[in-house]
């Protein structure tokens, strides 16, 4: 998104990793870290160090070359099934979305937006790792809604109260939790939340604070990406009036930081 290769001066190796490949700094920083990055033939494990030049045309990573032209940007909805964990590689599950991003050919994509295995619903990929960070990144406060179903409906007469309390926040575990608002429709009764801020398991600990326990969590919105009619497990890329407010979105919570 923002074009930050300076001709001729030298830039950071993890900075060059994750602009060609989308990745997150952390994940560029690791990957460099762990050896998995050479330049010229030499593994190179400070993330640091500075490129430049011919040396931009010769990192390899995981011994495959790097391409040297930069991707079209390009941002994709994707439903994440339960049972699908956020993590690309775990050792102890093969069901990641690593492992559907390499399935499904997204070579240097990476996602917006953590959800718990058991949690379903909207990510945001791309290969863009300035969008994945600006819609990531707890400082940018990207607005996430959720579709809440509990292991009882709630009270009618004790559902405004709840979500009274849920907006002026609740500490959990040292931290308060809150949300912007929130609402129940539909017939079995589910809540609809919008939240500001992204902490863990946030949703369930905030409606587990007012004694109910969240028995299905569907994501359906992420800043201005919406979910809509997506089926679990599918991914399509936005259509490109959606692509372009979604990169203005975050260029513009980048710039205001
Ligand atoms: N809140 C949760 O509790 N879990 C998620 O996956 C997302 C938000």
């Amino acid at each position: 998104m923002t074009d930050d290769t300076r001709n001729g001066e030298p830039q950071k190796l993890f900075r060059w990793i994750q602009r060609q490949t989308g990745l997150s700094r952390r994940k560029a920083q690791e990957l460099i870290a762990a050896g998995e990055v050479s330049v010229g033939g030499q593994v190179v494990h400070d993330p640091y160090a500075p490129i430049e030049g011919e040396g931009l045309e010769q990192v390899t990573l995981r011994g495959h070359p790097l391409p040297v032209d930069r991707p079209e940007p390009r941002i994709y909805r994707y439903y994440k099934p339960v049972g699908v964990l956020c993590s690309h590689d775990d050792p102890h599950s093969g069901n990641t979305v690593g492992r559907v991003l390499r399935s499904e050919g997204f070579v240097g994509y990476t996602w917006a937006g953590r959800l718990d295995r058991d949690a379903e619903g909207l990510l945001v990929l791309s290969n863009d790792g300035d969008l994945v960070n600006a819609f990531t990144h707890p400082r940018y406060e990207v607005e996430k809604v959720y579709r809440v179903w509990t292991h009882r409906p709630p009270d009618p007469a004790k559902a405004k109260g709840i979500f009274e309390r849920m907006r002026a926040g609740i500490v959990d575990e040292g931290e308060t939790l809150r949300i912007l608002d929130g609402r129940f429709e539909g017939r079995p009764a589910h809540a609809v939340v919008r939240l500001g801020e992204g902490r863990k398991h946030e949703v369930k600990r905030l409606f587990r604070s007012v004694g109910l326990d969240v028995r299905r969590l569907l994501r359906v919105r992420i800043g201005p990406i919406e979910l809509h009619d997506l089926k679990p497990g599918e991914i399509l890329r936005l259509d490109s009036a959606a692509e372009q407010a979604a990169f203005a979105f975050a260029r513009k919570r980048l710039e205001a930081s």
